[in-house]
């Protein structure tokens, strides 16, 4: 796991922005999976900002969104659709057919889901998965309990999610009940995953990810066991971690590491 700790929110949104923006720059072709959520506004903001004054290409991108609210259709202001193309997709030249976000209307929501995964599937996998994490610690929708190999499939929000997420409504009792989500395996099969986490409030979740035992009890923790995890967290965020320090240390180390590891050249 890399531990990135950065000032503020425009720091993290940055750093996370640059990862995603350097893969693309690579891999022109690149599948993305996408968050929804206050914390990758910013990210998103900055891969505009490199679209357009630095001409990030999102032509050949292709997207996967986590989740979406069930029985919201993707007009509602509040579904996840909706919030998509609002924060990101209307302003950049990604291909429509390439975007790929749950259907909350969907009738048969197991076949959905089966279908969805044979998705991202035929994409070739998913190179670099978004993630947020919820005061409860889940990533995706993927609640306290849920199993660590879960697929995508239906699930009930607790109550303290549809609390969190109550700002955005009028009402909580406007908030729905079940969501559906990609499961913590299909986000585990990613190439590399990169979760942003601002403020005190995401400070024990975030610490019980990172250094706690690896549970469905805070399904974050399985990112433990993903080869190549990136967490990028602001000073509040990380305000609980034990080893604070150490990451920052490492995070200053990263330059004469990278020369430490690569293979010693032959001489003259
Ligand atoms: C959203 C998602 C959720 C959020 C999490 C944090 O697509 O999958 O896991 O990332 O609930 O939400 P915010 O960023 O609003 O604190």
């Amino acid at each position: 796991m890399e531990i990135i700790i950065k000032d503020d929110f425009a720091a993290i949104s940055a750093e996370g922005a640059k990862i995603v923006a350097d893969y693309i720059r690579r891999k022109p072709d690149a599948v993305l999976g996408l968050a929804t959520g206050s914390t990758p506004i910013g990210l998103y903001q900055e891969l505009i900002r490199m679209h357009s004054h630095e001409g990030l290409d999102f032509q050949q991108v292709t997207t996967f969104n986590l989740d979406e609210y069930v029985g919201l259709p993707a007009t509602h202001k509040l579904s996840y659709h909706y919030f998509m193309w609002e924060q990101l997709l209307s302003h950049i030249n990604i291909n429509r057919d390439n975007v790929h976000l749950p259907d909350g209307m969907a009738a048969d929501i197991p076949a959905y889901c089966k279908g969805y995964e044979e998705a991202i599937q035929a994409a070739g996998g998913i190179d670099i998965q978004v993630l947020g994490i919820g005061t409860d610690g889940h990533i995706g929708f993927n609640e306290p309990s849920s199993s660590l190999g879960s697929r995508t499939r239906l699930k009930t929000l607790t109550r303290e999610t549809i609390a969190d997420n109550a700002r955005f409504f009028e009402r909580a009792d406007q908030v729905p009940r079940y969501a559906i989500t990609m499961g913590v395996g299909t986000i585990m099969e990613a190439g590399t995953c990169i979760l942003l986490a601002s403020g005190a409030g995401k400070a024990d979740p975030v610490a019980k990810a990172i250094e706690g035992p690896v549970t469905a009890m805070i399904t974050a923790s399985a990112l433990q066991l993903h080869q190549d995890a990136i967490f990028i967290l602001d000073k509040p965020a990380a305000g609980k971690l034990q080893l604070q320090e150490y990451y920052e240390w490492v995070y200053q180390n990263k330059d004469n590491r990278a020369r430490a590891a690569a293979p010693i050249q032959a001489g003259p």
